[in-house]
């Protein structure tokens, strides 16, 4: 069986597994880091959220061969050493603005307003109603007013 390696939260992993396995059954089944969340499988709920060079994707539609050994993975369990203080600044928002209901989708939800507060600021844009129209991830306990009140929190402290 092939061997793959990328970065993980920080630290290089090498795992042995088919070029074909989904990234996200390797991080989560393999290496035991369960926070991205298996909803569809297919690149649609965004339950998977994740980032790869800090960028958002979504490691369930992602082949681990397709991965580079240079390629860093970060997960909901790595965010907050991307940041000063023991929680990023998006955490602590959600924990302000009392977020979650079931949390399943939750962990996504964080990944992906990171990676749009930072596309934002890359592009010049502010981070606005039409930037999170862009987030596409799925609740299904329907807390995207909350979720969107702690975006605002949250980039301001980015
Ligand atoms: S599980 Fe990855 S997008 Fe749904
Ligand atoms: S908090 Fe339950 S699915 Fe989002």
């Amino acid at each position: 069986m092939p061997t793959q390696t990328f970065k993980l939260n920080g630290k290089s992993v090498t795992v042995d597994a088919d070029d074909d396995v989904r990234l996200l059954w390797v991080i989560r089944d393999l290496l035991g880091v369960t926070g991205p969340k298996y909803g569809c499988g297919i690149n649609v709920c965004k339950a998977c959220t994740s980032h790869i060079n800090g960028k958002a994707f979504n490691p369930c539609s992602v082949r681990v061969a397709d991965i580079e050994d240079n390629d860093e993975v970060t997960t909901i369990e790595g965010l907050a050493d991307t940041a000063e203080g023991d929680l990023h600044p998006m955490q602590q928002a959600w924990i302000d603005h009392d977020v979650a209901q079931c949390g399943y989708c939750q962990p996504g939800q964080i990944m992906a307003a990171v990676a749009k507060v930072k596309q934002c600021r890359d592009e010049g844009r502010d981070v606005d109603d039409s930037a999170f129209e862009e987030i596409r991830n799925i609740c299904r306990c329907g807390t995207y007013n909350r979720i969107r009140e702690a975006i605002k929190a949250g980039a301001e402290h980015m």
